[in-house]
């Protein structure tokens, strides 16, 4: 088992590189299962959860060759149709494949992902709009298959904008027979990269990017090479370590649009950031005013960055409210924080945070993703020495995060147990 170990206390200064976006990377894969031909897709991150959706990928009839960030995903002489449970456990955007899967070969056989720390997360959104194109629905044991001779385009409503049943929809409907609109669609910035990869390919989608989605069916789809968008979490992540560290920190390489509520919110607690092109610059001094979010759905305050915003209001003077809209199930890091020191209290959606002068460093556990970047901020921040444990969580999410800490200034180490 591995844990990192952080020695807190020390203001980040200096330039990090943004990686590729995990979230646009996982579907723009997937969406190679619509085609034979090759596709190279650059820029994609080195990540476990990247690992996950290559090893589907092959175990579905697919070659993968990796030189450094450049994947080349090419055909073998079949395309299976099923997501085992063991994939799909492993992590939820398994389920991205029945999209894809759908639309090419009209059937696809899935493990149901069941819920995850973060909440039940069901898929009926995802479901209610496939048997919309067409296809009939059966479920045994703890698999769900969806067959559907020929998709057929047609009008669906979202209930909630959902991210994953938007991209898995936008995937099948590109096959569809005749015209797919896709209603209180999710607008992310990775829908819009997936759009752009799959008209890249021949598809005809429009509005990708906005709440509605028209989508042209069409025959066949070929091989094409694309590029995949800077990870605006990871950005928010290094914008938030440089404020809670009262750093100092250039970020090159980001795409700023995608992160105007994080920029918005930090400069109305105190952070100073400039934008030039790809690089955001962000200064901090002490004493950040106390600034409540609610996540929303993009352009909102996003889900993905509300554990690293507590730390920072954690350290802030004052009193602030966090609301969590879009997972019920979101603040397993507040036992951890407040391990640290931090003063939260949770009332239903929201967390109360009241600001105090200074985390310490504790042994704490990572139990989501975006909880242990969480974590690893607060132990930047505190006094002493931290131990992260659940190490596995943020091999997930993030490229190289302790070698972009160490370079700009950051205590850390990984150590095997
Ligand atoms: C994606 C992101 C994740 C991010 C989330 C919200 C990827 C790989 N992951 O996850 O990092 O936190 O968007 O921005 O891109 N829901 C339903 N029924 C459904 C589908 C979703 O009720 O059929 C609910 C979920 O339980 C959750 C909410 O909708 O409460 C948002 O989920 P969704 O947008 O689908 O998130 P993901 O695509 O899983």
């Amino acid at each position: 088992m591995e844990k990192i170990l952080i020695t807190g206390g020390k203001k980040l200064s200096g330039m990090v590189k943004i990686s590729g976006s995990k979230n646009a990377s996982l579907p723009i894969l997937v969406a190679t299962l619509l085609t034979d031909e090759d596709c190279v897709v650059k820029n994609v991150p080195h990540l476990q959860d990247v690992e996950t959706i290559l090893a589907l990928l092959r175990i579905l009839g697919k070659r993968i060759s990796h030189h450094n960030k450049r994947i080349r995903i090419s055909s073998t002489y079949r395309l299976d149709s099923e997501a085992p449970y063991e994939l799909v456990k492993k992590m939820r955007a398994s389920i991205l494949v029945m999209g894809p899967l759908l639309g090419r070969l009209g059937r696809v056989r899935a493990s149901l992902p069941g819920g995850c720390a973060i909440g039940a997360r069901p898929i009926n959104l995802h479901l209610r709009g496939f048997r919309k194109l067409g296809a009939k629905a059966s479920f045994e044991r703890g698999y769900v298959q969806l067959d559907a001779p020929r998709l057929h385009g047609a009008n669906i409503y979202l209930d909630f904008p959902s991210v994953g049943a938007t991209e898995n929809l936008m995937m099948a409907a590109t096959r569809a027979r005749g015209r797919t609109v896709i209603e209180n669609a999710a607008s992310e910035p990775e829908i819009k990269d997936l759009a752009n990869f799959l008209n890249k390919m021949g598809a005809k989608i429009k509005g990708a990017g906005t709440n509605i989605i028209e989508i042209e069916g069409v025959s066949v789809l070929s091989g094409t090479v694309h590029e995949v968008i800077p990870d605006r979490i990871e950005t928010g992540t290094f914008m938030v370590a440089a404020a809670v560290t009262v750093g100092n920190v250039a970020i090159r390489g980001a795409d700023p649009e995608h992160l105007e509520a994080v920029i918005t919110k930090l400069r109305e607690a105190g952070a100073k950031i400039t934008v030039n092109n790809k690089e955001i610059k962000v200064t901090s001094g002490k004493n950040l005013r106390a600034t409540d979010i609610e996540t929303i759905p993009y352009p909102g305050f996003p889900t993905d960055m509300q554990a690293q915003w507590m730390v920072l209001m954690s350290l802030t003077k004052g009193t602030s409210i966090i609301t969590e809209t879009v997972f019920e199930n979101r603040f397993l890091h507040v036992g951890e924080l407040q391990r640290m020191g931090s003063n939260i209290q949770v009332k239903g959606n929201s967390a109360i945070v009241k600001g105090v002068p200074k985390l310490s460093g504790a042994p704490v556990m990572a139990t989501d993703l975006r909880a242990s970047a969480a974590l690893i901020l607060a132990a930047l921040a505190a006094e002493g020495r931290t131990e992260i444990f659940g190490v596995h969580h943020l091999d997930r999410g993030y490229e190289d995060i302790e070698k972009k800490l160490k370079r700009l200034g950051a205590r850390i180490k990984r150590v095997k147990e």
